[in-house]
């Protein structure tokens, strides 16, 4: 019988060692694991509830200065929101302050996990987190399955995988001048910033800005719209509960919500670093006019008149699933989506196929509320919008276009519905041969209506697309790759799609436009680092060997300094000055032999 002292002793050491190892591996805690917590969901998206249908659908009451809340779809009272006052935002800036020293020392590792912990929350609520954002603003629960879960889904995933390497410090080449030191950009947090994002998501925009920026190591002050106030607490609680959960400091993210003249103070207090602003461009001149009181830095994100340009050479096979998909682009959210599409611009051989195979799809969509109907009640395809305020506004616009040679298919006009009267439907609309010099295809309408316009060649469809002042994003439908690259680079917008719709923000690429439609951009690397200082760094390589000193022609000749010393500087300003010429040589030779 063998005995186990006749094996080699450091074969049984090997062995001992790799069964401590996968033992490792296998039980060890992942110190990033997502933590359970709970937030009580509003009561009124328990099933059953229903509220007072209000007479006058206003968020303001008389005599208070309180929000009303209400469902646009219904008109259903949500209750009453107060809002924040110069101190209270005071307070809110210094806690966020206070808790962000801390917060600036945690580890990548340690904010992986608070997303971790909003993530597993957010895919496990979904359904709970969608209600609510329907409730609030009047969407559809497919539109809230895609506008609001999916993409913050995405954002979560995306900084968890590849947020750190995004703010890794990242070295620079130097030169040969400079050659004795190295140089390195790093990433650090700004401190207190803020984000005033617009009501069209009110889950996602609400929360996208909280990822990025704590994830960078900042507090942020978020500001909900007044429109969706009522749903603005919930939301952000799913992240000062997260953080609680994980043992940080709620106060890095302070929700507010308040009145325009109340926001301006928050938007030019000295104590917020930057400011993500998603709305309208007559506010942002607002909100940037008062940040630079501060000197505070902006994105500016903005609205657009996007096209979408359908190529003569669209496949026979493709068609139907380009016209559904631009009928997502145009009516996803009742239009309320500032990379939705507002304008088709199609070439000759596929104009009359559109307005065939659309016709009966338009005219046949049903607006309506999820209030008080089942997830799974398919009768309802569109929205309300948020407020009828613009409505008489989009039926002139459209009226004026038909005066001017336009066609109305359907719609045109806001929509009574017959269950919910107080409800702010606009009528799914269709509307055709419209041309670039009608005002409503210049103009940023936000709404559920489907504008077609014709073109003779790739030439005046790439014009037209450029013919109003706004420039975010586009699409661009079709075979040819030749056309399809064309209209990619000449097209004026900061996201092209080619075949698809928006799907730039599903993978995070960079998220901005240019012109009319703001500038900066969030979302990926980009984003998560303009929340951040990029501070410039260069420092002695080896400092014992090497330090800088001014060299010869433009040192002042010291007292007392010999002719040796001045030859020898001299003589190093002719190698640096005949390295670049011969540097130019080689690159000369290079060009000459085509390499
Ligand atoms: C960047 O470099 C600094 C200085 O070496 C270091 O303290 C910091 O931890 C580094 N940051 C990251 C994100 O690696």
């Amino acid at each position: 019988m063998e005995r186990l002292q006749d094996y080699n002793p450091l074969l049984l050491y090997a062995v001992g060692v790799a069964t401590l190892c996968l033992f490792y591996f296998l039980f060890r805690g992942d110190s990033e694991k997502a933590v359970p917590y709970n937030v009580a969901p509003p009561e009124q998206v328990m099933s059953g509830w229903k509220g007072e249908v209000l007479q006058d659908l206003s968020m303001k009451v008389s005599g208070s200065s309180s929000i009303q809340c209400y469902a646009p779809a219904t008109g259903e009272s949500l209750g009453r929101v107060n809002p924040s006052t110069t101190s209270s935002i005071d307070r809110a800036i210094a806690k966020a302050a206070d808790a962000q020293i801390q917060w600036a020392q945690t580890t990548f590792a340690e904010r992986r996990k608070v997303l971790k912990t909003m993530l597993r929350f957010v895919l496990e609520n979904q359904e709970t987190i969608a209600r609510v954002a329907c409730l609030d603003s009047g969407k559809t629960m497919v539109d809230a399955s895609l506008g609001e879960i999916l993409v913050t889904v995405e954002k979560l995933r995306w900084v968890i995988a590849h947020g750190e390497d995004s703010l890794r410090n990242e070295s620079r080449p130097g030169n040969l001048l400079m050659a004795y030191k190295w140089h390195e950009v790093m990433w650090q947090p700004l401190g207190v910033v803020a984000a005033c994002v617009s009501w069209n998501y009110p889950f996602h925009n609400l929360i996208s800005p909280v990822i990025a920026s704590i994830f960078a190591g900042n507090a942020i002050i978020v500001k909900g719209s007044e429109n969706t106030a009522w749903s603005s607490s919930y939301f952000a609680s799913i992240a000062t509960s997260a953080l609680v959960a994980c043992g940080h400091s709620s106060d890095i993210v302070q929700s507010v919500v308040c009145w325009p003249s109340v926001a301006e103070y928050l938007t030019s207090h000295p104590g917020i670093a930057h400011i993500t602003f998603i709305g309208s461009r007559p506010v942002a001149h607002h909100v940037c006019a008062s940040a630079s009181k501060a000197l505070t830095p902006v994105c500016v994100e903005l609205g657009g008149k996007d096209p979408a340009i359908v190529l003569d050479d669209l496949s026979n096979s493709d068609f139907h699933r380009v016209s559904s998909i631009l009928m997502r682009g145009v009516f996803q959210s009742a239009g309320q989506n500032c990379i939705g599409i507002e304008r088709i611009i199609a070439l000759p051989n596929v104009y009359n196929r559109l307005i065939e195979q659309l016709t009966p799809r338009i005219t046949a969509l049903r607006p309506g509320s999820i209030l008080n109907t089942s997830p799974d009640d398919a009768s309802i395809d569109i929205g309300a919008c948020i407020s009828d305020a613009g409505f008489s506004r989009l039926e002139s616009l459209i009226a004026d276009a038909v005066a001017q040679g336009a066609r109305l298919i359907c719609g045109g006009k806001r929509y009574v519905h017959p269950q919910h009267p107080k409800g702010h439907f606009f009528a799914p609309t269709f509307l055709v041969d419209v041309t670039a010099s009608m005002k409503i295809a210049q103009e940023e309408l936000f709404a559920p209506v489907f504008t077609l316009m014709r073109t003779s060649s790739v030439d005046e469809a790439i014009a037209i697309a450029n013919s109003t002042p706004y420039a975010l994003g586009a699409s661009v439908y079709g075979s040819s790759n030749h056309d399809l690259e064309r209209v990619v680079r000449e097209v004026h917008a900061g996201m092209v799609a080619v075949n698809d719709f928006a799907v730039t923000y599903m993978v995070q690429l960079p998220f901005g436009g240019v012109k009319g439609s703001g500038y900066g951009r969030f979302a990926g690397q980009e984003g998560l680092r303009s929340v951040c200082n990029q501070k410039a760094v260069t420092r002695d390589r080896w400092p014992w060997l090497a330090k800088t000193s001014i060299p010869g022609p433009m040192d002042l000749p010291l007292k007392g300094e010999g002719a040796g010393q001045r030859a020898w500087k001299m003589a190093c300003g002719v190698v640096w000055v005949g390295y670049g010429d011969l540097r130019g040589k080689v690159t000369g030779v290079k060009n000459l032999i085509g390499l």
